[in-house]
């Protein structure tokens, strides 16, 4: 292997190691395994977003306000209530660009994701696309992002 390959895929592993340590939000080998009870109860409507995304203050914020929850009403019984904002606020992030409480508690609404997915990577009118609707439609866009995958790798951009 040539020294300039080696340089990059150096650089390439810091980066990944780097992200790793955001999207698990606890510097932890591997991702946050979903908990059955979580995928059932907030994976119908959207992506199962990874704790890992928001500190452990948004997701208590918004597990207290499910019956209000972004113009729906996403309301739980009280042990799945209880059982999924404890298991939201153990696996919250914890990694100090994760610390920040974003405005709405939304992941799409963080510096790192402003950031990760400025005009460069995505282009202003591909938001606007049917095929992805929201930022918040993960997704569209990260084919594996169900199973908490947000690798580059796995990206497609819908036409
Ligand atoms: C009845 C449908 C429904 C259910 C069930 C539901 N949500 Fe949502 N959720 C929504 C809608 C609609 C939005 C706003 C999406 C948008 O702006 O495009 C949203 C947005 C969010 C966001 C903000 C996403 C962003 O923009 O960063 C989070 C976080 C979230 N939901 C978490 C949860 C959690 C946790 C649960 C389970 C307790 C849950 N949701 C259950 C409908 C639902
Ligand atoms: C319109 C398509 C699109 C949508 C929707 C989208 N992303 Fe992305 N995402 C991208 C692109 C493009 C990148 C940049 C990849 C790169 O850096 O080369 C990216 C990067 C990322 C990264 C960094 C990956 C890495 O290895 O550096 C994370 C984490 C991420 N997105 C999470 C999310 C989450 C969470 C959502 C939903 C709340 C979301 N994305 C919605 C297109 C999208």
């Amino acid at each position: 292997m040539s020294l300039t390959r080696l340089i990059s895929l150096g650089a390439f592993l810091m980066a990944s190691a780097s992200f790793m340590g955001l999207a698990q939000a606890d510097g932890d080998k591997k991702m946050t395994p979903l908990s059955p009870q979580y995928k059932q109860e907030c994976a119908s409507c959207h992506t199962p977003y990874p704790p890992g995304m928001m500190p452990a203050n948004s997701w208590k914020r918004l597990m207290g306000g499910l019956s209000k929850h972004y113009g729906t009403d996403a309301s739980l019984d009280a042990k799945d209530l209880q059982d999924i904002s404890g298991w939201l606020q153990a696996h919250a992030g914890t990694y100090k660009r994760v610390s920040e409480e974003p405005p709405q508690d939304r992941i799409t609404l963080t510096a790192w994701f402003t950031r990760k997915h400025n005009s460069r990577e995505v282009a202003p009118e591909v938001w606007k696309r049917a095929s992805v609707g929201s930022a918040s439609n993960c997704v569209a866009c990260h084919a594996n992002a169900a199973q908490g995958n947000f690798n580059e790798r796995d990206i497609r951009i819908p036409r």
